[in-house]
């Protein structure tokens, strides 16, 4: 009972920090919106891994199952997707954040600038965000992952086709190639699209810092 209830705390503490980021986000997709008259955030969505996911991880890793193998091995125990308008919107915001004093980051995977072999296109970001206890501020890893809404698309068709588990092996090669066509027409649409987004609005609002380590 004691593991369990101390793994039930531990979850409440990643909810505290995936919630503290979502807020971040809020505010600066609100300050935009009064600044430059423009919304860089499409949606968020948010989510905390299941139990048996967290189980399935620790094991195919063969990792220990304790509550220190998860806060030391696991940093997508929280989770936020955040769909953006524009490429420069998920720089810019992705940015902002990377330099807030109080955030960390952790890693930043840029699959952007280095799509996956699929076509597989986003940005992922661990932060680590201070959850207030009374023992003191804990620093609680949160996977972010920005993408637009053109490879937020692709994604879902592509994760769909992944886990379709009674497709032919010549059908799911061939859907594959076809997607992986896809992500290059979408990526050409959206540098199209962001052109004429940029020349209506003006020149992307992205901040100096690169993705650092930031503490003040
Ligand atoms: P895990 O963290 O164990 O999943 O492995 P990793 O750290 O090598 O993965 P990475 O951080 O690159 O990606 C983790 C998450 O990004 C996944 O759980 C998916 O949500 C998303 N993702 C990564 N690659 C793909 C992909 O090829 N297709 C889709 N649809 N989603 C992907
Ligand atoms: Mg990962």
């Amino acid at each position: 009972m004691g593991q369990m209830s101390e793994f039930i705390n531990q979850m409440q503490v990643y909810e505290g920090a995936m919630y503290e980021l979502s807020t971040k986000l809020e505010i600066l997709d609100s300050e935009f919106q009064v600044r430059f008259s423009h919304n860089p955030i499409h949606h968020m969505e948010r989510r905390l891994k299941s139990v048996d996911s967290i189980l399935e991880k620790l094991q195919r890793r063969g990792l220990p199952v304790t509550i220190n193998s998860i806060r030391d091995n696991l940093f997508d125990i929280a989770g936020i997707r955040v769909i953006c308008n524009y490429r420069d919107d998920v720089y810019s915001v992705s940015n902002y954040l990377s330099t807030q004093s109080d955030i960390q980051v952790l890693q930043v995977k840029d699959y952007i600038k280095n799509p996956k072999q699929n076509g597989y296109r986003s940005l992922h970001v661990i932060y680590a965000v201070p959850v207030f206890l009374s023992s003191g501020a804990h620093y609680t890893p949160v996977e972010v992952q920005f993408r637009t809404i053109a490879m937020d698309y692709w994604a879902s068709l592509e994760h769909a086709l992944r886990y379709k588990a009674d497709l032919p092996d010549t059908k799911y090669t061939e859907h594959a190639q076809t997607l992986l066509d896809c992500a290059r027409s979408l990526q050409n649409v959206e540098t199209q699209m962001q052109t004429i987004h940029r020349d209506i609005n003006g020149a992307p609002q992205v901040v100096e810092a690169p993705h650092e380590h930031v503490s003040r």
